[in-house]
């Protein structure tokens, strides 16, 4: 019997880091400092610097961020927000969270945000645009901007699963008003629990989003406005100090491991591969085929002990807590026929031929 091959294996990644990140909790222990204070400090400055960007506000998960960010452009009651069909549910669930209308729009056959669609889409009612990078490949954020800076509509950036990408030298994130990423343990760069990260270049924003994360306290005791608790954990900041200086060298794993992916397979008749992954606005967080056949697929990798995922099996129009919002096709066709394949920086070059090969093997 063949070894099998996971989806993902993060056990292996934090072996390998084990030492480092024993050391900074042991150092974090005994400072006792378990909530804000200087690895949160460190953290956020060296995300501003390595995204380039003056404020880089780090949260308690991305769901959140995408919330908060809402709320610090005043989005509410009816505003209507404009969300793709085709996203993980935190996209959509926040908009109703801040008592905004939510209007999905469909997308195009990469997953993003289908932009000609939107443009028709926008009303006077329209305050802002959720655009997700999905699977880490960017939308064309100058096209999207020509389109919303002329109507006057805000733009958040969903950037949870695009951390590491840049279009023309600008990160994920930094396009719009308002930019947010998620360090969910499974993401590019990943918490040993949960975080996320605001991203603007607005400095009345900046300390708006502050505010909402604490409370609204700009010092202790004296509420400006009302907020929650929503600050990252002083021990998942120290763990992303740890990790981030190995977010390069994972990143040109990924990228190796994609080429090996493309090389094998992107002559098979029967699958499309993903668009533009070896290119630096995309940050080959996932790679995502399509097929008809995908269950089938999928059954046949995992008879062989290769595990794969789905994102996701629904578009979230098509899931019960948003029955009703509308029907949409592209959307709703990914979720029959995408299925994302094993890729992450410890995964060897031989288990994705052995992968490829299975493939071709399915489609013999
Ligand atoms: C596209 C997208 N948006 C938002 C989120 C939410 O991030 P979090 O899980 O950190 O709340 C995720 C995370 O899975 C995501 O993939």
């Amino acid at each position: 019997m063949k070894k099998s091959i996971p989806f993902l294996e993060l056990a292996s990644m934090h072996a390998d880091l084990a030492d480092e990140l024993k050391s900074k909790f042991a150092e974090m222990l005994q400072k006792g400092i378990f909530s804000a204070g200087t690895e949160v400090e460190e953290l956020e400055r060296s995300l501003a610097g390595f995204l380039k960007m003056p404020h880089a506000i780090a949260c308690a998960n991305g769901t959140d961020a995408l919330e908060l960010a809402l709320r610090a452009l005043g989005i509410g009651d009816g505003d209507e927000v404009i969300v793709p069909a085709m996203t993980w549910v935190s996209t959509a669930e926040v908009v109703k969270m801040v008592g905004a209308e939510l209007i999905f729009c469909d997308v195009d056959s990469d997953g993003l945000i289908n932009i000609d669609q939107m443009e028709r889409m926008i009303t006077k009612r329209t305050k802002a645009v959720i655009p997700v990078h999905l699977y880490g490949k960017m939308v064309n954020m100058e096209r999207l901007l020509a389109i919303t800076r002329s109507k006057g509509v805000k733009v958040v950036e969903d950037a949870a699963q695009a951390f590491g990408a840049f279009q023309n030298g600008i990160s994920a994130g930094a396009f719009g008003d308002i930019g947010c990423f998620s360090f969910y343990p499974t993401k590019n760069l990943g918490a040993l629990g949960e975080a996320g990260l605001m991203l603007t270049a607005d400095d009345t924003h900046s300390r708006k989003l502050r505010l909402l994360l604490t409370h609204g306290q700009p010092e202790r005791d004296i509420h400006e406005l009302i907020g929650r608790n929503s600050r990252i954990d002083t021990l998942q900041a120290g763990f992303l100090n740890v990790k981030l200086d190995y977010l390069l060298p994972w990143q040109q794993k990924r990228k190796q491991l994609a080429e090996v992916y493309l090389e094998h397979l992107q002559h098979l008749k029967g699958i499309i591969v993903p668009k533009g992954i070896l290119k630096d606005d995309h940050n080959a967080h996932l790679f995502t085929i399509r097929l008809e056949e995908r269950d089938k697929l999928k059954a046949f990798l995992a008879d062989q002990g290769i595990s794969t995922a789905i994102h996701y099996p629904m578009a979230v129009s098509a899931t019960p807590a948003f029955n009703g919002y509308g029907d949409f096709p592209m959307a709703n066709a990914l979720a029959r026929t995408t299925l994302s394949l094993p890729l992450h920086p410890y995964l060897g070059e031989k288990e994705v031929r052995r992968v490829c090969e299975a493939i071709h093997e399915f489609f013999r």
